[in-house]
């Protein structure tokens, strides 16, 4: 809907009768099941600590750009620790994911250049993509490797010296599947092609050391070029690390307009980080213990016919239909004492509105056995309440 300063009140009256408008609430009580800090690292006094105690030695800002003097010990320390962790050459920090995507894809694309993406990518990726203003943006359907291929090849047959960037979600952040990565990874290397994964809910999760989708496929730096990984989620702090060949990050550090015209990271937030990042690669009881969450949440949720997704993640979407159906079964799980966040959309689409569920080490059984019987009850309800 276009809009003037005249028109913004009806906007927004538009969304309320779409049961679209979004609303912030602070936090206060109920069981959190909503939130990405997977492994519980976020308020690990450790991690807590680490942040307090760099704040006071070098103060709360980074004061400056990275390549101005912004750049901090802790900084430079972090990327190292980051792609060793990662097995590529480098690592460059960027203040968000979001920032992260859209600098690596801007980097990285010609104005002649084909970036193909998968239809359910993330929203930074595919402004990432728009924003790149190339030759030709195409979304395939979501996971469809074959698709992509065929992409690529007719790129390839119509204009053999055209370059292509694919990409992707390494887990999907509102379905919680897994792209089908060694085929996305066959099909670029075969046309000699970039591939972009942005693997902000797979580190932590999946792999036996929680190295993501990279660590869970068996994929290395020469399938997968350029890896993007936030801190946000399984790190329990904040900002965003994209990871590749040495010449690779120099060149992203040398382009990327979301890395150099912005003030660099909080250092205190990467001394912070580098405490998580090591709780994460050593305590591999917080893993075992979230994907035993997620098999006893599956195996409960199908016993009592819950329309749960088909994810192996600590995202497990139940999928409701309408946003007006969400928003009930949300707001009986709060009255219930569980927060569980209506997803709807654009941010997914029309008629796939849902309960984002998301586990983390963090949660007790009980707690999820709690859950899984008030999802029962708030389905039903959002049944009730549409049934004339
Ligand atoms: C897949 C994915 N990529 C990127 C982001 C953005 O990361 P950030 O919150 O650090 O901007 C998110 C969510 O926030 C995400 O789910």
């Amino acid at each position: 809907m276009r809009c003037t300063p005249e028109s913004v009140d009806a906007a927004l009256r538009d969304l309320d009768a779409q049961q679209l408008r979004r609303r912030r609430e602070i936090f206060g009580s109920g069981v959190d099941f909503c939130s990405n800090d997977y492994l519980g690292l976020a308020a690990h006094p450790d991690v807590a600590a680490a942040m307090a105690n760099a704040a006071l030695a070098r103060g709360v800002g980074a004061r400056a750009s990275h390549l101005v003097n912004g750049h901090d010990a802790e900084h430079e320390a972090l990327e190292r620790e980051l792609a060793e962790f990662t097995g590529r050459e480098r690592a460059l920090l960027f203040s968000t994911g979001y920032m992260a995507n859209l600098g690596v894809v801007g980097a990285f694309a010609d104005r002649d250049d084909l970036i193909l993406e998968d239809r359910l990518n993330h929203a930074s990726l595919l402004d990432a993509g728009l924003l790149a203003r190339t030759r030709a943006f195409e979304r395939y359907a979501h996971c469809d490797a074959d698709a992509a291929a065929a992409a690529l090849r007719a790129q390839h047959e119509a204009r053999p010296n055209a370059s292509a960037m694919l990409v992707t979600d390494g887990v999907f952040s509102m379905d919680g599947d897994l792209a089908p990565l060694p085929q996305l990874a066959a099909a670029t290397r075969a046309y000699r092609q970039w591939l972009v994964v942005d693997d902000a809910h797979g580190f932590g999760v999946l792999g036996k050391t929680g190295g993501g989708c990279c660590e869970h496929f068996g994929l290395g730096a020469d399938d997968i070029p350029l890896l993007v990984g936030t801190l946000g989620k399984a790190f329990g702090t904040f900002g965003a690390f994209v990871a590749g060949d040495a010449a690779y990050i120099e060149l992203l550090m040398q382009r990327a307009r979301t890395y150099i015209y912005t003030t660099a990271l909080p250092p205190a937030v990467a001394a912070a980080t580098r405490v998580a990042l090591r709780l994460l690669r050593t305590e591999h009881w917080r893993r075992e213990r979230l994907h035993a969450h997620i098999q006893r949440f599956r195996d409960g949720a199908r016993r009592r016919g819950l329309p749960l997704a088909d994810s192996p993640t600590a995202i497990q979407p139940v999928i409701i239909g309408s946003a007006r159906d969400a928003l009930t079964a949300s707001r009986t799980l709060a009255d219930a004492g569980f927060r569980v966040v209506a997803i709807r959309p654009p941010t997914v689409p029309a008629g796939s509105a849902r309960l984002r569920v998301t586990l983390s080490a963090t949660h007790t059984e009980t707690q999820i056995d709690d859950l899984l019987s008030a999802l029962e009850g708030a389905c039903d309800a959002a049944r009730r309440e549409r049934a004339p």
